[in-house]
C-alpha cells in the first residue's frame, strides 16, 4: 500500500512538472516571440562599408573575381568573436562589380569543411554556372563559373545554394552583393560609399556570443533574431555627407519580412527593385521587402538631423510566432552638418518590362503549400517544368497556407502581371526575381525565356523563406529547345501534362 502511494505521488509529481514544464514553454516562446528594438538600439559602429571585390581583367576582356568561403570569427558586438563563416573574411563578402556586356569568372574555393555552393541570385546565366543545389563545390575545392553579363544594372547578391542547407550556409554568413553597371546609367548617386550604399540586412538570434540557429516550436518560417546587422554591423550609423543617399537594400535574412521606413515617416524614392531601376521613381514612406528581395531607395537627408530606418509589422493580421509583430531599429542616418549637393532624381529610369502583349507558349499554374508545392517536395533527379528557348509563360503561383511564402525564379526577371486579385502596385513594376505572397493569395508573374538552353540542367524556382526552401518547398525547371527532348534528369510532369497551353508558340 505505501508502495502504491508512493508511485502515485511519483506519477502526480512527474505529470505536474512535465505540465508545468510545458506551459513555461509556451510562455516562453510566446515573450520570445516578439521583439521590440525601437528606441533600444545605441547607434554606436560605423556602417560596415563591405570592400569592392578585387578583379584582374585579361586579354580577352574577361574579368576575373577570387572567392574563398571560409570560416573565422567576427565581433558582433556580443563582448566577446563570434564564430562566422566568410568570403575572403571572417564574415559576410566583398562586393562584385562588373559592368553590362562584360565577361566575367569568380573562382570560388570552399574552405569551409563542408560541401556548399554560390549562387548568383537574380543573375541571368546558364544553368550550368548557376551555383544551385546541382553545383557543389567539395571542401577544398575552387569552383570557376564564367558567363557574360548581359541584363540591367541592378543589385543581385550571392549566397550558397547546397540542398537542405542553404539556411545555415547563410545565416552563418556567406552572403554579399554583385552590382552590374551600365554605359549610360540615369544620373543618380553611384559614388560606392559615399553617396550610393550597400545595405544588407540580416537578423540575428544569439545564444551567449554564438549565433543561434535554433527556432522555437511555432516559428515554422525559421530563425527570427532580435539582433539586426546590417552589413554585419550591430547599431549602425551612417555617417551622410551627400543631400540625397542612395541606398541598395538587400533582405539577407532568412525569414523575416520587413515593412522598412524612417523614425519620422519621412518620403523617400524608391528607384530599383530586384532586376533594375523601376520605370518611375515611387515615392513613398515605406516599403515591403521579403527574404532574397531587393529594393534601392534614395532619401534626402537634412545638414546634422538624424533619421533611423526602422521595420514595423508588416501585416495588419500580424503573427507573433512568424515575427510579424516585431519593432526593429535598424540603422541610423546622422546628415553631416554641411551636405554636398546631389542629382535630383530623374523622373524617367528605364523603359518598363514589355512582356504583357507577348503570345504565352504556356501557363503554369504552382502552388505553394507547406513545404512542397504542387509538384511534391524538391527532388534534385526531378524536372517540374519545360520552358521552351524564346517563349514567354506565365506563372500564376497561389500561396494556399496559412503562413507567408515568397516566390523566386532563377535565371529570369519576371513581370508581375497581377498581384493578389488587382494590377500590381507601382514598386512592382520593374523586373523582379522574388516576390512576396501573402497566404491565400495568389500572383501571375510572366517571363521570357531567352538564351542558354540546356536540357540536362535545371534552375530552381522556390521560397525564398531559407527553412521553407530547405524543407522541400523547391522545384526545377530547364530550358530546352523547341522540340528537343529532356534526358538525363527524370521529367514527371513533360510541359504538355503540367500546362494548359493557352496560345501558341511565341512565334
Ligand atoms: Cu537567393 Cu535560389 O536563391
Ligand atoms: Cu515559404
Amino acid at each position: 500500500m505505501r508502495t502504491a502511494l508512493k508511485l502515485f505521488a511519483a506519477v502526480v509529481t512527474t505529470v505536474v512538472l512535465f505540465l508545468g514544464g510545458f506551459a513555461a514553454y509556451i510562455a516562453w516562446s510566446f515573450s520570445k516571440a516578439s521583439i521590440d528594438t525601437i528606441g533600444k538600439v545605441d547607434f554606436d559602429r560605423p556602417l560596415v562599408i563591405p570592400p569592392l571585390a578585387p578583379s584582374s581583367v585579361d586579354t580577352q576582356g574577361v574579368r576575373t573575381f577570387n572567392l574563398s568561403m571560409q570560416a573565422g570569427e567576427t565581433d558582433l558586438g556580443r563582448g566577446g568573436p563570434t564564430r562566422t563563416w566568410g568570403f575572403n573574411g571572417a564574415f559576410l563578402g566583398p562586393t562584385l562589380r562588373a559592368t553590362r556586356g562584360e565577361q566575367v569568372r569568380v573562382n570560388v574555393t570552399n574552405r569551409v569543411g563542408e560541401t556548399s555552393t554560390v549562387h548568383w541570385h537574380g543573375m541571368h546565366l546558364p544553368a550550368a554556372m548557376d551555383g544551385g543545389p546541382h553545383q557543389p563545390i567539395a571542401p577544398g575545392a575552387t569552383w570557376s563559373p564564367h558567363w557574360q553579363v548581359d541584363q540591367p544594372a541592378a543589385t543581385l547578391w550571392y549566397h550558397p545554394h547546397p540542398h537542405g542547407e542553404t539556411a545555415k550556409h547563410v545565416y552563418r554568413g556567406l552572403a554579399g552583393l554583385f552590382i552590374i553597371d551600365e554605359a549610360n546609367e540615369v544620373a543618380l548617386p553611384k559614388t560606392y560609399g559615399v553617396d550610393d550604399f550597400p545595405v544588407l540586412v540580416q537578423d540575428k538570434a544569439f545564444d551567449g556570443n554564438q549565433l543561434d540557429d535554433t527556432h522555437g516550436l511555432f516559428q515554422s518560417a525559421g530563425i527570427l533574431g532580435d539582433t539586426v546587422l546590417v552589413n554585419g554591423t550591430p547599431g549602425p550609423f551612417l555617417d551622410v555627407t551627400t543631400q540625397r543617399v542612395r541606398l541598395r537594400v538587400v533582405n539577407g535574412s532568412n525569414a523575416r519580412v520587413y515593412r522598412f521606413h524612417f523614425d519620422d515617416k519621412r518620403a523617400y524614392a524608391v528607384v530599383a527593385s530586384d532586376g533594375g531601376l523601376l520605370p518611375n521613381p515611387v515615392e513613398t514612406n515605406e516599403l515591403l521587402l521579403s527574404p532574397g528581395e531587393r529594393a534601392e531607395i534614395v532619401v534626402a537627408v537634412r545638414p546634422g538631423e538624424r533619421t533611423v530606418l526602422q521595420s514595423t509589422p508588416p501585416f495588419a493580421d500580424s503573427n507573433r510566432f512568424t515575427g510579424d509583430t516585431d519593432r526593429l531599429d535598424i540603422l541610423e542616418l546622422r546628415g553631416a552638418a554641411a551636405l554636398r549637393p546631389s542629382p535630383a532624381i530623374p523622373a524617367v529610369l528605364a523603359p518598363a518590362p514589355d512582356l504583357a502583349d507577348d503570345p504565352v507558349a504556356a501557363t503554369r499554374q504552382i502552388t505553394l503549400n507547406g513545404s512542397s508545392t504542387n509538384f511534391g517536395k524538391m527532388d534534385m533527379g526531378r524536372v517540374d517544368i519545360v520552358a521552351r528557348l524564346d517563349t514567354t509563360e506565365v506563372w500564376a503561383v497561389t500561396n494556399s497556407d496559412g503562413q507567408v511564402h515568397n516566390f523566386h525564379i532563377h535565371d529570369v526577371q519576371f513581370q508581375v502581371i497581377r498581384y493578389a486579385g488587382a494590377s500590381p502596385p507601382p514598386v512592382l513594376a520593374g523586373w523582379k526575381d522574388t516576390v512576396l505572397i501573402r497566404p491565400g493569395e495568389s500572383v501571375e508573374l510572366r517571363m521570357r525565356f531567352t538564351d542558354f538552353a540546356d536540357a540536362d540542367s535545371p534552375y530552381m524556382f522556390h521560397c525564398h523563406l531559407l527553412r521553407h526552401e530547405d524543407q522541400g518547398l523547391m522545384g526545377q525547371f530547364v530550358v530546352a529547345r523547341q522540340g528537343e527532348a529532356v534526358g538525363g534528369l527524370h521529367v514527371d510532369h513533360p510541359d504538355d501534362a503540367a500546362t494548359q497551353v493557352t496560345t501558341g508558340h511565341a512565334h
